[in-house]
């Protein structure tokens, strides 16, 4: 069974299910909060490393002022509501993105929280907010170039200069709201990651579904680009897959 130790959550559809329900968009985000609350608890309760959830692309910079401002006081609250919980459960709480455009208030309250929680060794809890992909790839790069002018990136090179370095891959990217791609979100990160599309949008996710796909995925065989370990008996099909091989092989030289 492969363990997943990091998840990565594009929380997608509460506009659509507040529309629904002939309410505001924003009512979704209401609601969408709620179930935010319960996916850290879930996810700390069955010892995933690191959560990293989409609140605010890049691209959402351009949604109505109304909007955003229902977002960033979101934010704020949970903030305000959770410190204790992730405090007494050891979370490390992080946000990546540019927040230049938020309250400054609420900023403050972000970074606190960061600063209080920094020597925390538990659960990971990543915000990505007004965050984008190829931003975090582009400003890697020039952070490299920086300090290197006259060497070459390599892939380790890439990892150490992204936002949050000890965070890692992604294991398993979880979209909801029924749409099957991935935004911007993570980019580099997600290159090996499992997929995991739900029709559900995101207030009516909850623990349980969330407990319920990780158990899918572990079960999952992941070869991150190898074929299956060839410590194992070779079975007939294997013996006689190499033998074509080899025999390819040898019309070619
Ligand atoms: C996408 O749904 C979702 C967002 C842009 C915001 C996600 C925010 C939350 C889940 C709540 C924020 C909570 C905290 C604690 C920061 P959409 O509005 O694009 O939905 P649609 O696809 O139906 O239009």
């Amino acid at each position: 069974m492969n363990k997943i130790k990091h998840v990565a959550i594009i929380m997608d559809g509460n506009g659509r299910w507040a529309q629904e329900r002939r309410h505001p968009r924003v009512w979704g985000h209401v609601r969408g909060s709620n179930v935010v609350s319960q996916i850290v608890e879930k996810a700390d309760d069955i010892g995933i490393e690191a959560l990293t959830l989409y609140a605010f692309s890049s691209e959402n910079w351009s949604r109505p002022s109304s909007e955003l401002t229902v977002l960033f006081k979101l934010l704020k609250k949970f903030i305000i509501k959770e410190t204790n919980r992730i405090m007494r459960n050891n979370i490390r709480f992080r946000i990546i993105g540019d927040l230049s455009g938020l309250p400054i208030g609420t900023v403050e309250l972000v970074r606190n929280l960061e600063l209080k929680t920094q020597n925390n060794t538990g659960l990971k809890l990543t915000f990505a907010f007004g965050y984008g992909g190829r931003n975090e790839i582009v400003s890697a790069v020039n952070n490299f170039i920086k300090n290197n002018p006259c060497k070459e990136i390599s892939c380790d090179d890439l990892n150490s200069n992204l936002y949050l370095p000890d965070t890692g891959d992604v294991d398993l990217l979880i979209r909801t709201g029924g749409d099957k791609r991935v935004s911007n979100f993570l980019l580099w990160q997600i290159a090996y990651s499992e997929l995991f599309f739900v029709d559900k949008k995101w207030p009516e996710f909850d623990g349980r579904m969330l407990e319920e796909i990780i158990n899918i995925v572990s079960k999952r065989e992941r070869r991150f680009g190898f074929i299956e370990s060839t410590d194992k008996l070779e079975t007939a099909c294997q013996i006689a897959e190499k033998n074509k091989t080899a025999a390819i092989s040898s019309t070619l030289s």
